[in-house]
């Protein structure tokens, strides 16, 4: 079997596992509490907390260790902008009360964001994206233009076409006027450096990295007011409550280490395996259309339509085949709705629900195993066609 489906989530690494064993087993203890078992664990996280901001590019007291993607996402667009309205203790100036972000973005960004519009009045602004899933800088400059945004959030890289944002002139664009960032980058994570980015906040998940899942992180420089979403004993600085997932921590920061090594050691070759890979899937099948944008994309991810078939139907045929591939987003798997993200960039419905998506591993396969996938591709594609 050749699994293909590494941004729904990859396997846990050895290293990771074997780094996490010991706080699992013998130190065990609450970081919280005040021995030498709980102080043990507070040590570990807090070597932990080290390595995560100096991967994100922030300050150690910056990072919020959470549950996953969906929650640091969460956390980043209710806790910015609950803060900022005016009933928030710490809200300053005139009242900010609008999201800007994209149509193309995580259920856990925009579910967060239509909450805030259905329970707090809060208005959301979606950015137009070219065909490519891109959004431009003067756009983002205009949606500004009302002055009362409370936050500009959008995703590094997509999880379903992999198209990679124009992120430092986003970001350099809403700070300029004064607009706190969060970015997404729990795609990105693996795939490309965050220290630099210079965003408020960055949210990132454990398991698309080789940790357990059940683990995440999201950084917020310490200027950006956060209402927090779970109250209760106060840890996190106040800003997550609940007993810190130690082992998880540990996990994660040595994963986030791994990743760092791994992307200067093969990114470039992932990349060169994934070009093969569309050029050779578009000469074997006619009706192949590659999604997303053709420079600016993750390393790892291709993904196609194929008119005139049902992308289930695919999947299907190649899982015979015994490769591994995704429909889209895990989360709207086995949904017959095409994709919104798909639908944003122009595709019509029909083409949009026979799309397709593969993504690599961190490190390349045998040479020739592109072209040997896209004919894998093909053959299924001709049964879906002519079965
Ligand atoms: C871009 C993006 N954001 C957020 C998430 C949610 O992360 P999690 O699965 O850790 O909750 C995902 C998961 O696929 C994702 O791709």
């Amino acid at each position: 079997m050749l699994y293909l489906d590494h941004a729904a989530t990859s396997p846990v690494r050895p290293e990771v596992l074997e780094a996490m064993r010991p706080y699992l087993t013998g130190v065990f203890g609450n970081p919280s509490s005040h021995h030498r078992v709980g102080e043990a664990a507070a040590e570990a996280l807090e070597w932990a907390r080290g390595r995560v901001a100096a991967a994100l590019g922030m300050r150690a007291n910056d990072v919020i260790f959470t549950s996953g993607g969906t929650e640091s996402n969460n956390l980043a667009v209710k806790g910015i902008v609950l803060a900022a309205l005016p009933h928030a203790s710490g809200a300053e100036g005139p009242a900010r009360r609008s999201i800007v972000t994209t149509p193309i973005e995580h259920e856990s960004l925009l579910e967060s964001a239509a909450y805030l519009h259905r329970f707090h009045d809060v208005s959301v602004t979606i950015l137009p994206v070219d065909a490519h899933g891109r959004a431009s800088p003067k756009d983002l400059a205009e949606a500004l233009e009302s002055k009362d945004a409370a936050l500009v959030t959008f995703g590094h890289a997509n999880n379903e076409v992999g198209t990679v944002q124009d992120a430092e002139s986003l970001i350099a664009v809403a700070q300029e006027r004064g607009v706190p960032v969060h970015v997404d980058a729990v795609q990105s994570a693996g795939w490309l450096p965050l220290d630099a980015l210079g965003a408020d906040a960055i949210s990132i998940a454990g398991h698309k990295l080789g940790t357990p899942k059940g683990i995440g992180a999201l950084g917020v420089r310490s200027r950006v007011p956060l209402e927090p979403l779970l109250h209760g004993g106060g840890q996190e600085r106040g800003r997550r409550s609940g007993t810190e997932n130690v082992a998880g921590a540990v996990g994660l920061a040595t994963a986030l280490d791994l990743v760092a090594v791994e992307r200067a050691q093969h990114a470039g070759a992932v990349a060169a395996q994934t070009s093969e890979f569309i050029a050779a899937v578009r000469e074997a099948v006619p009706q192949a259309s590659l999604t997303g944008s053709a420079d600016h994309r993750l390393p790892n991810l291709a993904s196609f339509t194929f008119a005139g078939t049902s992308g289930e139907a695919v999947l299907l045929e190649l899982e015979r085949r015994g490769v591994i591939s995704s429909s889209g987003s895990a989360c709207a798997a086995g949904s017959d709705e095409p994709s919104p993200v798909l639908l944003a960039l122009g595709i019509p419905a029909t083409t949009a629900q026979t799309s397709v998506r593969f993504t690599f591993a961190r490190t390349p396969l045998p040479a020739g195993s592109a072209t040997h996938l896209a004919s894998l591709v093909a053959a299924a594609v001709a049964a879906v066609v002519s079965p």
